[in-house]
């Protein structure tokens, strides 16, 4: 069980221990390291609330802890991870002793092609021997990297000062990242020369804009399109605002092209989670 504050810790700590189960202790620190390049993505950014920070860390802080864990990075390579080690070793260095285990978080884009697995498992054994303690990793987006599409369909094209798309997926409902990152989701075959469109979502967001995306050939309406790399965050952050329709969860057989239906959300599941 890993806690976010001494303060937490402390509250918590006699019920994890009257429970008389045999859990582990964690704390989650702060390294006060930068490795983000977007300062919403970036756990160490200036007064943070995520992680007990590393400088204010004493022995009393840790009574009781017997894991420390960290989670600072954001779709990185290795090298923020080791650059994140070296800034907190020595801080922790006091501390080996009492404790069991480390976790370096999630963030780690170790399913990418580039990734340096070898020289991530060099570390996860140096640390070990360095350190005596067991090393985790609880990589999230990395496991479904690349894994699932989003399809959508154009449902109007209107033209004001540049062709738009008005589409059935919306940025705000189903791929809020777009936003909040923000970034622009890969279309599925876009082509670099072409007819370009102003996609965007049919909700009452102004500011619901996929991106400017070139195609081949003029749409029509009724014509379907994919955004790639879709399975993680996008999954698990769509919304019904404006009662925008949740999008169906289907597998997909490559190899014998079987479709089969996983989810199907209806009006029924937006009413029902509102009255
Ligand atoms: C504490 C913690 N661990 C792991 C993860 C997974 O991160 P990712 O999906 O970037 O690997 C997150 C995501 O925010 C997190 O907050």
């Amino acid at each position: 069980m890993i806690f976010n504050s001494a303060a937490q810790k402390d509250r918590f700590l006699p019920n994890v221990r009257a429970a008389k189960h045999n859990v582990d202790v964690g704390l989650r620190i702060n390294p006060e390291h930068s490795e983000g390049e977007v300062e919403k993505y970036d756990p160490c950014a200036p007064c943070s609330r995520l992680g007990f920070p590393v400088s204010q860390l004493s022995a009393e802080v840790l009574t009781g802890v017997n894991g420390i864990h960290m989670h600072t990075l954001c779709e990185q390579e290795f090298e923020p991870l080791q650059r994140t080690w070296n800034a907190v070793k020595d801080k922790l260095a006091p501390y080996f002793d009492q404790l069991k285990w480390i976790n370096f978080g999630g963030g780690h884009h170790i399913t990418r092609e580039d990734y340096d697995r070898e020289a991530l498992i060099a570390f996860i054994k140096d640390v070990r021997a360095e350190t005596g303690l067991e090393v985790y990793l609880e990589p999230g987006e990395a496991v479904a990297l690349d894994a699932g599409i989003l399809i959508g369909e154009v449902l109007d094209l209107p033209k004001n000062g540049v062709d738009l798309a008005i589409v059935d997926i919306s940025a705000t409902c189903h791929m809020p990242d777009v936003i909040e990152a923000p970034y622009r989701p890969a279309m599925l075959g876009e082509a670099k020369e072409g007819h370009k469109y102003r996609l965007g979502g049919p909700s009452c967001l102004a500011g619901d804009v996929i991106g400017d995306y070139t195609r081949a050939e003029p749409l029509q309406i009724g014509d379907r399109f994919a955004f790639l790399d879709q399975a993680h965050y996008s999954m698990v952050k769509t919304n019904t605002f404006n009662g925008v329709p949740l999008p169906t969860i289907a597998l997909w057989n490559s190899e014998s092209d079987e479709l089969k239906i996983i989810r199907e959300f209806s009006y029924n599941d937006f009413l029902n989670r509102l009255s």
